[in-house]
């Protein structure tokens, strides 16, 4: 096993190895022993500055990543672009080198336009944590995902999981098939045609338009929110309609030849994508993803802190 990431910063799945995701969910590993502890904190990342941007609404990742960060005992600021000078005309790059003036080594961004990640990273002198670019990629969403299919199931290679909904907008979609098939996993997508992007088959991934047909043939269902925000045309004719072939409710997962596990990376819109009943079942691990969301980012921090360029 490596014991040192491929990578300098994390900017999305598509540029880590196995060995790197690998290497993360065994530090990872450690660091969820250690935040069950009586004492969760570790003095890791005592003397590293971390700062927060976001430039786009958040609560699960920044909630998060600052918890990660306080548990590594590492020094945070916090900034949100609705109140800040972005507002006055202020550019990304002046935004950040401002921020960095004041010593900061770890930059965790999250920004509505995909590929900000990876320019900030070619311009700035400091490690990039990419905690979401548009409809690109949500690395360290992917991370906790299949760290938590992996914790449900021992392992993860040759278990079959579909990621229904809205595939298009959606870079949690991207990056857990980037994720999971390296990791050995068989993916595949289910959702209307209108939401599914054209170069899918070139990612290896599978369609399948029928809902049931996809739940039967899963271990593991990832069911996704609509991205309204993102949507500057209608796809679908109806949330109505879309709920009634698209989304999950505890009679269809009741029906089903076995019993799969259901997920959502957040935020859910019940009684769209998914009823209250099934996202409080016992086969729903959706709170377990966030929890181990902190153990998995206190790991990326960690390691990444930890490389030599
Ligand atoms: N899963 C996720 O990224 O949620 P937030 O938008 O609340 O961070």
């Amino acid at each position: 096993m490596k014991n040192n990431l491929s990578v300098n910063h994390l900017l999305g799945i598509k540029y880590l190895q196995k060995e790197d995701i690998e290497l993360i969910f065994q530090t990872a590993d450690h660091f969820k022993e250690v935040i069950n502890r009586p004492i969760k904190k570790v003095p890791s990342l005592r003397d590293t500055t971390i700062a927060n941007l976001f430039f786009e609404n958040s609560t699960r990742t920044k909630l998060s990543f600052e918890l990660a960060e306080k548990r590594l005992s590492a020094d945070i600021i916090n900034f949100s672009s609705s109140n800040s000078s972005v507002k006055k005309g202020e550019t990304l790059v002046d935004t950040v080198n401002n921020i960095l003036s004041m010593k900061v080594d770890m930059v965790v961004m999250r920004h509505p336009n995909p590929g900000a990640a990876q320019f900030l990273s070619q311009h700035v002198n400091a490690k990039i944590v990419n905690a979401g670019d548009g409809a690109h990629e949500h690395p360290t969403q992917a991370l906790l995902d299949a760290f938590s299919i992996r914790e449900k199931y021992g392992h993860l290679k040759g278990k079959n999981v579909v990621i229904v909904g809205d595939i298009l907008h959606s870079r949690v979609a991207l990056s857990n098939i980037f994720c999971l098939q390296k990791l050995g996993v068989n993916v595949k997508v289910c959702g209307p045609m209108t939401l599914i992007p054209k170069y899918i088959n070139s990612l290896g991934v599978e369609v399948i338009t029928n809902l049931r047909e996809a739940l039967n043939w899963c271990d593991v269902a990832m069911m996704l929110r609509i991205q309204l925000e993102r949507q500057d045309m209608k796809f679908f004719p109806s949330l109505r309609e879309y709920s009634m072939l698209y989304g999950l409710d505890k009679q269809l997962l009741d029906s089903l030849d076995k019993e799969i596990t259901v997920m959502h990376p957040g935020p859910i819109n019940r009684g769209v994508e998914i009823t209250s009943d099934v996202a409080d079942s016992k086969q729903s691990i959706i709170l377990n993803q966030v929890e181990n969301g902190v153990a998995v980012r206190m790991a990326v921090l960690y390691l990444l802190a930890g490389k030599k360029e």
